[in-house]
């Protein structure tokens, strides 16, 4: 059967609401394991809603950015088809982390998020989510209040490789603020020891977060979060993810690539990446082009969005849903009844109960 062809450009404006459905729908699924102490569990439990929305939706979706590397999980994978692939459905890859933040997850702890990105082809645009060969990258991301402030009001301009004390009085002078109420945050690892050092000593305020760094990069872009800067190592795939939200926003996030010792970092000459090495990456380059929806659910509270709540019959969610084209950045309240509310699994292509 062939659908009929939609003399329509903005494909993205018919279709972003499904793709909002796909990560309410892992959240609601993986919510069975919150605290269980079953990572891989809830992983699998929101992998199986993701592609079981994705089986109902008319998209030829691509996985170009899937579960990292670093995980043994039962993920979705770079290569994996999703959508019906009807012919003449409209294209997308698609980046995604079913849930960033298992073991916060599987301990019941704040922070962990469901969210895709997805892009559709673009005139001039040959790729529009970046796949980063390292395994980590250096990240800085800051919100918009600060990338208006260097243009308009001419704040230096921040640069990832400058010393953290120069980029804190920055984001101070850009946000008007005293430096100690500069709220920074970062993941809690012995890699960033001596950064954490420096940021006390300058006297900034720090948040450690256990995982999940996806929520916490997009936080300064996000009025009200109370995150002014993230700083920090975290996973490749999770940066291109944040630059995908961070660029609908209109904030901004450099990163660079960094390889976790000699051997990676042979390798990644060996596969001709030396040049890159040594590249900033901005928001554009992982995220590139227009035709980007970025939607994610809450798990557990973030920086980003509050967790799931259940009260009564209903279980509440909260997703943000934004384009980069129009730039229009919802949030959504969603309110599950529990008596009727049923979600489709792939595993056995039927609905469930929540
Ligand atoms: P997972 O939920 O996929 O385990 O990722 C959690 C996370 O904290 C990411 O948000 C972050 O980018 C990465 O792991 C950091 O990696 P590591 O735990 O190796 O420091």
């Amino acid at each position: 059967m062939r659908l009929p062809r939609q003399n329509y450009q903005d494909i993205e404006r018919i279709i972003e609401f499904d793709f909002v459905r796909a990560t309410e729908a892992a959240a609601l699924n993986s919510l069975q394991w919150l605290g269980r102490g079953e990572k891989e569990l809830a992983d699998a439990a929101a992998c199986d809603a993701i592609r079981g929305m994705f089986d109902l939706m008319n998209i030829c979706g691509e996985v170009v950015i899937g579960e990292g590397i670093k995980d043994d999980a039962p993920g979705i994978f770079k290569g994996e088809q999703l959508g019906t692939w009807m012919p003449g459905s409209p294209p997308f890859d698609i980046a995604l982390d079913p849930i960033d933040g298992t073991t916060n997850i599987s301990k019941g702890m704040p922070n962990s998020i469901t969210c895709i990105a997805a892009a559709s082809p673009e005139e001039g645009v040959k790729v529009a989510l970046r796949d980063i060969p390292s395994f980590y990258m250096m990240k800085l991301a800051y919100g918009p209040q600060v990338t208006r402030a260097m243009q308009i009001v001419g704040i230096d301009t921040l640069k990832i490789e400058s010393p953290i004390e120069e980029t804190l009085l920055t984001v101070a002078k850009a946000l008007n603020k005293r430096v100690q109420d500069v709220v920074v945050m970062m993941l809690d690892r012995p890699r960033h020891k001596e950064i954490v050092a420096e940021i006390r000593r300058v006297g900034a305020s720090l948040r450690m977060i256990g995982d999940g760094d996806i929520a916490a990069a997009i936080g300064p872009a996000i009025q009200g979060s109370g995150i002014d800067l993230y700083v920090g190592i975290g996973g490749s795939p999770e940066a291109v993810l944040a630059a995908a939200a961070i660029k609908c926003l209109g904030g901004e996030m450099q990163c660079k690539m960094w390889p976790r010792d000699e051997q990676e970092r042979a390798q990644l000459i060996a596969e001709g990446y030396e040049e890159e090495l040594g590249r900033v990456f901005f928001t554009d380059d992982l995220a590139n082009g227009k035709n980007i929806i970025f939607c994610a659910t809450g798990i557990s509270d973030s920086a980003l969005l509050p967790g799931i709540k259940t009260q009564g019959p209903k279980t509440i969610t909260h997703s943000i849903l934004m384009r980069a084209k129009s730039k229009t950045v919802r949030f959504i309240r969603a309110s599950h009844d529990l008596q009727n509310k049923t979600i489709r699994l792939r595993s056995d292509s039927r609905e469930h109960s929540i």
